[in-house]
């Protein structure tokens, strides 16, 4: 079986960051949720004294707590100072900067229009350092509904699609007469997703390694799916059924931005010892490695 690993896929620089930062942390340090969506990495880090907790109210004065790299909104520092809780802050970057533009907007006194998932924890906190002034979207209908305003100021969650992104704030320009866009999308996403269809188009299926709890790699299946190549989404090599690859020969392999080297490389060694033409040729002593 001719197995092909997308040129980009893996750990981001903001993930790889904050697992780097947790696993450098002190054992008894807590992360506020879990450090990413990868239920393996938060697993093994858990092994090693560091867990995740839901709120400060969980953890005792003076302790120490990681802040993923989705981050949070202000009030959480606020609590943590009051607990004299150390905070490890993993927070991208990136992340950092479409928090701080979307307070500048709300403080310009300019309506805030957050572009992404409502319920995922980036867009929540980008929404809390706007002061929960924000109007959130994802679909044009949205951004189609919303009232015209004097001055408009946009951020995007960083792992939202350029071409649905590009879509929404065409109609934003209807909305307004001064419209001030911060194109906070990363290249992370984009090249990953870039080099995603590029293999889609080439392979007779995709796999794709990732958190079923991961938007981004949730979003690589989609966009492999879009490229009319069937494709499978699975957490680790053990969910790999033979039988998805009946006579098929070449097979494109990517990963979530949250899925750490050593499962990509389990599924690629299992993908490896796959024969082109046969169904029934997983290795027993190869998935009993894992
Ligand atoms: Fe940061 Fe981009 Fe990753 S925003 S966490 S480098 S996907």
């Amino acid at each position: 079986m001719k197995v092909e690993v997308a040129g980009a896929c893996g750990f981001c620089y903001g993930v790889r960051r904050a697992v780097d930062m947790a696993c450098q942390a002190t054992e008894g340090t807590r992360t506020l949720g879990p450090i990413i969506h990868n239920p393996q990495v938060v697993e093994t880090l858990a092994t090693q004294g560091v867990a995740p907790v839901q709120s400060l109210q969980e953890v005792d004065n003076g302790s120490t707590v990681l802040i993923r790299s989705h981050g949070v909104g202000p009030q959480v520092y606020e609590e943590a100072k009051e607990k004299h809780v150390k905070i490890v802050d993993a927070t991208c970057p990136h992340v950092k900067k479409a928090q701080q533009d979307a307070k500048k907007i709300v403080f310009a006194e300019k309506k805030l229009v957050i572009i992404g998932e409502k319920s995922h924890p980036e867009v929540i906190s980008i929404s809390q350092w706007g002061v929960n002034r924000a109007i959130i979207i994802d679909k044009e209908e949205e951004a189609q509904e919303i009232p015209f305003c004097e001055d408009m100021g946009v951020v995007v969650q960083t792992t939202f699609s350029q071409e649905k992104f590009k879509r929404i704030v065409r109609i934003l320009q209807t909305k307004t007469n001064h419209l001030e866009t911060h194109m906070t999308i990363c290249t992370a996403t984009q090249q990953r997703q870039e080099a995603a269809i590029a293999l889609a188009r080439r392979v007779d299926a995709m796999i794709v390694v990732g958190g079923k709890n991961s938007a981004n790699t949730g979003r690589l299946a989609q966009v492999c799916r879009e490229q009319d190549c069937p494709t499978y989404h699975v957490e680790t090599a053990r969910e790999i059924n033979p039988s998805w690859f009946h006579g098929m020969s070449y097979i494109g392999i990517t990963a979530g931005a949250s899925t750490p080297d050593w499962i990509i490389q389990e599924v690629v060694k299992i993908m490896e010892n796959l024969q082109a033409e046969g169904t029934e040729v997983m290795s027993e002593e190869l998935l009993d490695q894992y």
